[in-house]
């Protein structure tokens, strides 16, 4: 992970203009002192996606993607922030300090760079031999699956030679000796009989990353015989559980989700299809690794598995690590066909898209699922039945979410709500669940309870709001530190990530008398968080407002902030703490001169 100091960081940032870069991959026009532009990062047809020059940051009012130009380079191609701040440089012509690596640093670095010279080399080799005589029969064989000319060459698909030692002997000609052959996992090496190439007289499937980079194959027979598929076994630069088959294209969609399936073959018949948002696991079941790449990409996954007991199997276990990682997931029923690929050949992409569109939502899978195992017809597996359900329905400690999977599952069921709803509560007390308890049988009581805690959450958001509304009048309108400073310090904002920001932007004005917050999104090195902060600095501030309510606006703000500050200190305020009770007191009496005062922007 390169270091580099604040200093680079800030520079690449203040030589590329932000209208300028964003410009390469969105169309922008300009409206007053902002760029306005339709949102790449999700599909609209409003342009509520925002580049201001002056804050050299964007934000969409939409869907709240937003940061500084390197934030923009993360989300919309991949990046890391190092990677970012690379391809900045490079555009800019900022020379980056060299980075000291060590001695096996280096080395394991070259080796990685060779294993994927290698990978390279073999997807060229058999993608030449595919188009040649000899690969005749695996160009037959794609066509046959009705792949065009143009997805075959997408995927880089090819043809491994029947001949068992071809690639070997083309890879050794090139120069590649047989201890880093061996670690590719292309060949394997017999001290008796030489290399063997682990595909031959294959259809070949490149594997690639995000990066475009090939990091291994999947081989199919054409035909029948065993096994259907081959995978290259996992090494130095192929972590299966890490990469999915398909992400480097599908990463880019503008579709709101991701489908997931099974087979390399579904992934190519989606993306040939228009459906350029699929992606599969390398020959594996879903780990938690894969989930989280996906997490990187979107927050709902439709699965698209094998519509067999297999493929049911894999979608019940797949749903839970989905969950995990705070991903949202439905299933799409392909009935009465067997997967994607067959599914559209047989129906087309418009049947395919309202399967989609009717995709189900994951737990009521789940469930109909296990209504299977039990005979409803018979009073006491029904009731077993319900039983089950029922303890799967203490999942959701969230009331609200609760109480409607209850009124779901009780409609399609055909048990009353109130039954089922008393049948979670038993469960969720004998299990201790705090959520379901606090529903117990009494249920005017949780009502209120409820309640209290929805406007708990309500006045949260409304802190929210008001600190943010104060940190993008300060930016926009620096004259303001000087008429809050004696009431408000960074201190006051009490949400983490805002009180780190508030100081930051604070010690800016201290020191320059101007502000930069495009180099603040920058002091942090994760995508949301820059997100988040590009969030702050741009509340929603109503256009169409009289210069007295802005000033009243402005006062109000102060005050709640202010009051509640003070609030969340003499909480936590410690019996001996001498100084913070002064500093209270203080605090106090500052607020009652805040109240009296008149404050204007
Ligand atoms: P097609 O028959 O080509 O349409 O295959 P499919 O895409 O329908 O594949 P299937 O559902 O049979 O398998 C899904 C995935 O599991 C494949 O893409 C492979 O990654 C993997 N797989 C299938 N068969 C084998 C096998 O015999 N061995 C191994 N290691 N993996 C397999
Ligand atoms: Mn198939």
């Amino acid at each position: 992970m390169p270091l580099y100091s604040e200093d680079i960081i800030e520079e690449v940032r203040s030589r590329n203009d932000i209208v300028d870069v964003i410009s390469q991959y969105v169309r922008l026009t300009r409206k007053g002192s902002t760029y306005f532009g339709l949102c790449p990062f999700h599909n609209e047809k409003t342009g509520s996606f925002s580049v201001s020059p002056n804050k050299q940051m964007y934000y969409c009012f939409g869907c709240h993607a937003g940061g500084n130009v390197f934030t923009f380079l993360m989300q919309y191609e991949n990046f890391t922030f190092g990677e970012a701040l690379e391809a900045l440089a490079e555009r800019a012509g900022v020379a980056l300090p060299k980075q000291e690596y060590s001695a096996t640093q280096r080395m394991e670095a070259d080796k990685r760079a060779r294993l994927l010279e290698i990978n390279k080399e073999a997807a060229k080799y058999f993608f030449m031999l595919l188009r040649s005589e000899r690969g005749k029969r695996a160009m037959e064989y794609f066509k046959k699956r009705e792949l065009s000319d143009e997805t075959i060459k997408k995927f880089g698909l090819g043809y491994s030679d029947q001949y068992s030692d071809d690639l070997y002997r083309y890879l050794r000609n090139k120069g590649y000796e047989d201890e880093i052959l061996k670690e590719s996992g292309l060949v394997t090496i017999d001290e008796r009989r030489g290399g063997h190439d682990k595909f031959w007289n294959r259809a070949m499937f490149p594997i690639m990353d995000v990066h475009n980079k090939v990091i291994g194959f999947g081989g199919r027979v054409m035909g029948d015989g065993e096994p259907k598929y081959l995978n290259s076994p996992e090494t130095k630069i192929f972590d299966k559980s890490r990469n999915l088959y398909g992400l480097n294209f599908a990463r880019t969609t503008k579709k709101p989700q991701l489908l997931l399936c099974e087979g390399y073959m579904d992934v190519i018949a989606l993306h040939q299809a228009g459906f350029d948002n699929a992606v599969a696991s390398l020959g594996t079941a879903l780990t938690s690794g894969h989930a989280n790449l996906l997490k990187r990409y979107t927050k709902d996954v439709y699965l698209t598995y094998d519509s067999d007991g297999a493929g049911i199997k894999a979608a019940l276990r797949a749903i839970p690590i989905l969950k995990e990682v705070g991903i949202t997931t439905k299933v799409i029923n392909m009935k009465p066909y067997k997967d994607p690929d067959e599914f559209i050949k047989a129906l087309g992409a418009e049947a395919y898209q309202e399967r989609i569109d009717q995709a189900e939502n994951s737990f009521l899978f789940e469930v109909r699922i296990l209504e299977q195992e039990y005979d409803m017809h018979d009073p006491e597996s029904k009731t077993s039945f319900y039983n089950e359900v029922a303890k799967k329905l203490c999942g959701f400690s969230e009331k609200l979410a609760r109480d409607n999977y209850i009124e779901a599952v009780a409609a399609k069921y055909m048990i009353a709500a109130e039954d089922l709803r008393r049948l979670v509560n038993q469960y969720g007390l004998k299990e201790g669940l705090a959520g379901a308890a606090s529903a117990n049988s009494d249920r005017q009581q949780s009502g209120i309870r409820g309640n209290e805690k929805n406007k708990g959450r309500k006045k949260e958001d409304g802190m929210k709001q008001s600190q943010k509304l104060l940190l993008t009048w300060l930016i926009e309108n620096t004259g303001l530190f000087q008429k809050i400073k004696k009431y408000i310090t960074p201190a006051d904002f009490t949400e983490e990530i805002y009180h780190r920001v508030a100081e930051l932007l604070f010690a800016q004005y201290e020191e320059s008398g101007t502000v930069n917050p495009a180099k603040i999104v920058s002091m942090f090195e994760n995508e949301e968080e820059q997100s988040e902060i590009a969030g702050l600095f741009n509340a929603t501030i109503p256009a169409a407002m009289t210069k007295e309510d802005r000033d009243k606006a402005l006062k109000e703000t102060i005050v709640r902030i202010k009051e509640n500050s003070i609030n969340h200190r003499s909480k936590e305020l410690g019996p001996t703490d001498m100084e913070g009770l002064m500093k209270l007191v203080q605090d106090k009496k500052a607020l009652e001169e805040l109240e009296r005062m008149h404050i204007s922007m």
